[in-house]
């Protein structure tokens, strides 16, 4: 895969933030220097789970605006090295335009292995910003009908934007409430109806998800971060083979 990616998702709450923070670190374990974009404007999170919302002085709205150079909104996170975050605004009407985006991006793609833009749900103004600069895409749902229904249309929306490679990657898996549930005959169907090609299985993973809220992103002997080890080793080329 390219090394910018959009995380996105028709519905919100599918875990984009949290993908971005676990992701962002396994790559990071992979010898990456990964920078973090937080495009979800008056509702960023990603600080928040890198344990920089304290620190925060300057986000990207003050980098548009002149207020500071790029290097002093970008902060390390606390706890990986390697792995930065340039914040989001803290209201949506400092939204950042698709243009100022990409100029951004393109300036900074330099001095990083990966970019990963995390962006809000759907495909508002926020998205139409991040996917701007994209060069691949990562689209995060839930093995569940609602959650699935919006992938085909961010992927078309995607694609209209020139954006080719994009990926699918189901998270919160539960095999045991999926098989008793049985809404979809099995993990296929669910592929089937995203319509997106699979890049990866994020489990449920309680322990991991609560690192992440404390501001750490989890790392160590935990299912999600197994997940994330796979995921980041597939977008580093390596050929990994996929556990449906
Ligand atoms: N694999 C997982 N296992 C358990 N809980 C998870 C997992 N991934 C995410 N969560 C939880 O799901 C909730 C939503 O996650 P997150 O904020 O990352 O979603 P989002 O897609 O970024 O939401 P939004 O659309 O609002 O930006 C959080 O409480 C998070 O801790
Ligand atoms: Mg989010």
């Amino acid at each position: 895969m390219g090394k910018v990616a959009v995380i996105t998702s028709g519905k919100g709450g599918t875990g984009k933030s949290t993908l971005a923070a676990g992701l962002g670190a396994a790559l990071v374990r992979r010898g990456n220097r990964v920078l973090i974009i937080d495009c979800d404007a008056g509702m960023r999170g990603v600080d928040l789970m890198l344990g920089v919302s304290g620190k925060l002085v300057f986000d990207i709205a003050d980098v548009v605006r002149g207020n500071c150079s790029p290097e002093n909104a970008i902060y390390p996170c606390g706890t990986v090295p390697e792995l930065y975050i340039l914040p989001a605004p803290q209201s949506v009407r400092d939204e950042i335009s698709p243009y100022i985006m990409r100029q951004l991006v393109y300036v900074l793609e330099k001095y990083y292995d990966y970019i990963l833009i995390d962006c809000p749900a759907g495909i508002g103004t926020g998205f139409e910003s991040a996917a701007a600069a994209a060069g691949c895409a990562v689209i995060v749902a839930n093995a569940e009908p609602l959650s699935l229904r919006g992938c085909d249309k961010v992927r078309q929306r995607l694609m209209s934007m020139n954006v080719s490679e994009i990926r699918l990657v189901i998270n919160r898996f539960n095999e045991k409430k999926f098989r008793k549930t049985g809404v979809f005959p099995d993990l296929d169907s669910v592929i089937d109806k995203a319509g997106v090609r699979l890049l990866g299985i994020v489990p449920e993973d309680n322990i991991a998800a609560a690192e992440t809220q404390k501001g750490r992103p989890p790392e160590g002997k935990m299912r999600a971060v197994y997940a994330f080890d796979r995921i980041a080793a597939r977008i580093d080329g390596v050929e990994v083979p996929l556990e449906i």
